[in-house]
């Protein structure tokens, strides 16, 4: 048997041994620590199985650190307990039968063997265990060849795949996310089973199905995982609109290119750049309006007139459906959704200073990462074509440098205030005072005025004279 006591290194394994000697009851750790102690990443969770019960293990061990026992989190009903100690989340579990019931509402906790725990395990790769008992401490216990796996790349169930993902079926997308976030594949069985068991991914949660996805997402390249997604059926199931940016048609000759592989084009580009998650979600999002405005146009072609403001509205159902958070993070999406095709656009025409101060004024903060989306979505196939566009963003970001050091559009404040134009004419908060600041702001924006005090007091002077409106001395 191998022997993997150099994995041991954290305190608590110590303390772990010393209880399981004292109880005399068998304890390994298992799962993401030993999976990641091969794999050389770093874990922020310890899970301990141990034979017996959990939660009376793990008030020992508290006891041996100093833990007091208000500061360990029970949980009768699975029968786990976790505290954290030295920067690590230990979580204990007893040995479990029955198939994994974590999620499910009326768990049935059945005490078992190690091998019983181990069989109802998501993945080959998750399965092993280390032996922290006196009898063979160090020990590891990997019946179904993880290590295996782990060095062959591959991503396989320990059972039958069609009982694991019965059990629960969001380890379909966690395989998935296993083998986009490690790069390995997944065994011919096992993608069969996820393909003829897509539909049971119904039954999981929301949030949990976001968390394996913003994982893909956040993965060095996300677009292997969404192409699982989309060969397994499960993209279609948890991502519609994302499925339906899939296809090419043709009318007289004439073909679009496919919105979906372009989509995944683009994500895996800003991955490259930048590690937002959100900015991530808007690459992936940014073209969610085509299906609904593509048409033909005889001697034009294909068009998706206005599909930016389309999506864009599309945004806050889609966060609202998968339980994304409905705030400032929707917000941004929404805005670069919205705005992706601005920077484009201006370098089609010639580089007019007052759009580009109103592209600064639109996209304020955010548009370092609008640039960053609208040079990733530059995926065309012609090296000329894309040397061209590259150099004219350059144009595009020294003219939003200089615009911005001279007119500080980016956060706009108004430089003259509603209370201020109220006070001077004494009046009540009104239509006027709205078509006073509008005026205020346009004139900046087009470069009539300077972004100045003094400039937009003289302003707001003659606009008002023009409302009929006098200062009071
Ligand atoms: N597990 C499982 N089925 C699930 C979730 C988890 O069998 N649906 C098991 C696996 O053995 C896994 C362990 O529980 O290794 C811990 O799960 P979790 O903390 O969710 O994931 P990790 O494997 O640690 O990986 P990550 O932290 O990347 O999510």
């Amino acid at each position: 048997m191998k022997e993997v006591t150099q994995i041991l290194t954290h305190k608590i394994f110590d303390i772990v041994h010393a209880c399981s000697k004292e109880l005399n009851i068998e304890c390994y750790v298992v799962g993401g620590y030993v999976r990641d102690y091969f794999l050389q990443r770093e874990s922020k969770d310890i899970d301990i199985v141990v034979i017996g019960n959990g939660i009376s293990f793990a008030k020992k061990a508290a006891e041996k650190i100093g833990i007091p026992e208000k500061s360990i989190a029970i949980f009768k009903n699975y029968g786990t307990a976790m505290f954290h100690y030295q920067g690590m989340d230990v979580e204990f579990v007893g040995a479990r039968k029955e198939s994994y019931v974590s999620h499910s509402r009326n768990p049935i906790v059945e005490e078992g063997s190690l091998k019983d725990d181990q069989n109802r395990r998501d993945f080959t790769i998750n399965a092993m265990a280390v032996s922290l008992s006196e009898k063979d401490y160090g020990a590891l216990l990997d019946p179904f060849k993880g290590l295996d796996d782990l060095q062959n790349k591959i991503i396989r169930t320990p059972l039958n795949p069609d009982i694991t993902f019965s059990d629960d079926p969001l380890r379909m997308m966690r395989a998935i996310r296993f083998s986009t976030q490690l790069n390995f594949s997944i065994e011919t069985n096992t993608l069969a089973s996820i393909k003829s068991q897509s539909e049971r991914i119904s039954i999981v949660s929301k949030e949990r199905i976001v968390e394996e996805i913003n994982k893909i997402l956040l993965s060095r390249k996300p677009s292997n995982g969404l192409i699982l997604m989309e060969v397994t059926n499960l993209l279609e199931k948890t991502l519609p609109w994302v499925s339906a940016l899939q296809g090419v048609d043709i009318v007289n000759g004439n073909a679009h290119k496919d919105n979906f592989y372009h989509s995944l084009e683009v994500l895996d580009k800003i991955n490259e750049h930048s590690n937002n998650l959100w900015l991530c979600w808007a690459a992936l999002l940014h073209d969610i309006g085509k299906p609904k405005t593509k048409r033909y146009v005889d001697d034009v072609g294909w068009t998706f007139h206005q599909h930016e403001l389309v999506g864009a509205k599309m945004i806050p159902k889609i966060f609202r459906e998968l339980k994304l958070p409905l705030n400032e993070k929707m917000e941004y999406v929404k805005k670069l959704v919205y705005l992706h095709l601005r920077p484009i656009a201006l370098i089609e025409d010639t580089v007019t200073d007052s759009a580009v101060r109103r592209l600064l004024f639109d996209a304020g903060d955010d548009i370092d990462d609008l640039m960053l989306l609208c040079e990733a979505d530059v995926t065309s196939k012609n090296p000329q074509k894309v040397r061209r566009l590259l150099r004219n963003f350059e144009i595009v970001r020294l003219k939003l440098n200089e615009i911005e050091e001279k007119d500080r559009i980016r956060n706009f404040q108004p430089p003259i205030s509603g209370e201020l134009i109220m006070k001077t004419f004494s009046i009540q908060p009104s239509k006027e005072v709205g078509m006073i600041k509008n005026a205020i702001r346009e004139a900046i924006l087009d470069g009539i005025i300077p972004n100045e005090y003094q400039a937009a007091y003289q302003l707001m002077l003659s606009e008002a004279q023009k409302l009929g409106l006098t200062p009071i001395q």
